[in-house]
């Protein structure tokens, strides 16, 4: 495991988006596991600005994003597809029908959780996982729990992800209570993971969680079995 500590936010999201930029010109046709939240917003303007000024081609590149409020509809502002669409995928040369969000619609749980494992199955796995990390330890929205979940699954949300999401809603009943996650079994079966973390607040869950024991009350201590796993934070 590899942790690099960088002045900035600005730092860490030019450093992010060079190892993915670096992954899609190895590899055209990689298979890029996403992630929303605040963190990976500056790391896709960055690779935004890949696309525009050095010509980086996503055309092959195919997306797949950990996580999805169950509910909301791709039009909704707080859906994870209208982020990617709006932060990322609207401003590259991404095949759209080459992204993959859970869909939070979806009125029959198991089967969506089950067509996700299967595709990225299909798929041939992750090439990059890119990750951020909840105050509490989650990745994706594999929140603290008993046990690890391998597989894609729907998912409770835990008082403190809904406290700390509640920041792009207007009021706390509105954030959703549920949403779809990849589980565990996918992020840890892609070739490589990049986990980025930003601001004071980040900094005791991440010592926590790579330099305390592995357990699933803590789901991002499993990365320290991972066999390449590079953090970059700024705190
Ligand atoms: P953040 O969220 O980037 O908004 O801090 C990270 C996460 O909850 O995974």
């Amino acid at each position: 495991m590899k942790i690099i500590r960088v002045a900035d936010y600005e730092t860490l999201s030019s450093k992010t988006a060079d190892l993915i930029a670096a992954q899609v010109l190895v590899k055209p046709n990689c298979i890029l596991g996403l992630a929303t939240g605040s963190t990976p917003i500056g790391t896709y303007e960055k690779l935004i600005e890949w696309h525009e000024k050095k010509g980086l081609d996503f055309s092959e590149v195919t997306s797949i994003n950990l996580d999805e409020y169950v509910g909301l509809d791709s039009n909704d502002k707080n859906s994870y597809r209208f982020f990617m669409n709006y932060h990322l995928f609207e401003h590259i040369n991404i095949v759209r029908s080459n992204t993959y969000v859970p869909n939070g619609m979806t009125k029959d749980w198991e089967k969506e959780c089950e067509t996700y494992d299967h595709r990225i199955l299909q798929l041939g796995g992750i090439d990059l996982q890119l990750l951020g990390i909840g105050n509490n330890g989650h990745i994706g929205f594999n929140e603290p729990g008993e046990t690890f979940v391998k597989n894609t699954h729907l998912v409770e949300l835990g008082e403190s992800t809904i406290q700390a999401n509640s920041r792009f809603f207007e009021t706390l009943e509105e954030v959703p209570k549920q949403a779809i996650t990849m589980g565990i079994g996918a992020i840890m079966q892609a070739k490589k993971v990049l986990l980025i973390a930003n601001g004071k607040e980040k900094e005791e869950i991440v010592e926590k969680a790579f330099h305390g024991p592995i357990t699933p009350q803590v789901p991002a201590s499993i990365l320290q079995l991972h066999p390449d796993v590079t953090v970059i934070c700024s705190f």
